[in-house]
């Protein structure tokens, strides 16, 4: 089986495909790919191991008829069109698990820093703008005791959840599809509907999967609703929030403060405004950047593809309805 791999990947994986003899391209530059030049490569192969937010819609699968099988380098599968791969019974891979614990761990790191106002602080000592000790500026908030609200409680969100009460005894609510009965039992966490997860968090930290009808959810709206002293935490995926709104939201106190590791889009321009706020911390997408996680997935990857170069199922699908 010929297997594209758009952008390399630790070698836990590559060493895993090359001891099953899977004929792999891998993309030898760390440039992006252009789309003609992702598709041709694309068509010439019979799977792809999919390294970014490259697009793969009706378009793509159109395009590449040859391609039976996609495992993705991530855990989130926005990018890809699952009714068009479904039509076509192609299945879908994701990393599940493997970054819980990295991508929860840049959640509460940014918590903290949006908390302490760490980014804008650290940038003043690198400006040369470090004054003398001043008993009422730099203040930031104590997390002791303040209520979490999670949007998208499964495995990462549970993570986060579990440090923020080991970590400061927070009271944990969330809003969810479907009651998580571990994290009501472990963690005491609350079930809360959409309206009451904004007006009683004092952190509201997203950890659900992007879909279309969750775009800009968090709007001048649902900010509106949140109270004054609450931190926005989006380390899920840019598109859950309306940027402007946010950036309304941060200079007009009608929320505290925002971290993020996602930007609509990616890569953020430098001059955007986000930047320069002091209750903002911006990070570029590197929820999933530690060693433990990144082999973690290029081993994830390399089980969808190696399953699937074997007619079997995907260990790691996200559309399992392929294989019925
Ligand atoms: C994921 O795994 O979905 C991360 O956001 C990297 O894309």
């Amino acid at each position: 089986m010929k297997v594209f791999i758009n952008k390399n990947i630790p070698e836990a994986g590559i060493l895993l495909l090359q001891e099953k003899g899977i004929d792999l391209t891998i993309n030898p530059t760390e440039n992006v790919l252009s789309r003609n030049e992702f598709i041709q490569i694309c068509q010439q192969n019979d799977a792809l191991l999919n390294v970014g937010a490259n697009n793969l819609d009706e378009d793509f699968f159109e395009q590449c008829p040859n391609i039976k099988g996609i495992a993705l380098f991530s855990v989130g599968f926005d990018s890809v069109n699952i009714p068009s791969a479904n039509s076509r019974k192609i299945p879908v891979g994701n990393t599940p698990d493997v970054l819980n614990r990295a991508t929860s761990d840049l959640a509460f790191l940014l918590m903290q820093s949006v908390a302490r106002k760490s980014f804008f602080n650290h940038k003043k000592i690198i400006d040369g703008k470090w004054e003398s000790f001043n008993a009422l500026e730099n203040l930031g908030q104590e997390l002791y005791g303040k209520t979490l609200g999670i949007f998208g409680l499964g495995r990462i969100g549970f993570e986060m959840a579990k440090k923020c009460k080991a970590a400061f005894g927070m009271n944990i609510i969330y809003h969810n599809r479907s009651h998580n009965v571990s994290a009501e039992k472990e963690l005491d966490a609350q079930f809360v509907n959409f309206e009451t997860l904004l007006a009683q968090s004092d952190v509201l930290s997203i950890h659900a999967n992007f879909s279309e009808e969750n775009k800009e959810l968090f709007n001048k709206y649902t900010f509106a609703k949140m109270k004054s002293n609450a931190i926005f935490i989006n380390t899920a995926r840019g598109k859950f929030h309306n940027e402007a709104d946010l950036f309304y939201a941060l200079t007009n106190d009608i929320i505290w403060g925002a971290g993020l590791d996602v930007t609509n889009p990616e890569p953020m321009k430098q001059d955007n405004p986000l930047i320069s706020l002091p209750n903002c911390c911006i990070l570029p997408h590197i929820g999933s950047a530690t060693y433990e996680a990144r082999n973690g997935m290029a081993v994830c990857a390399a089980q969808n593809i190696i399953a699937l170069s074997e007619n079997k199922k995907m260990p790691f699908c996200v559309n399992d309805e392929v294989y019925i």
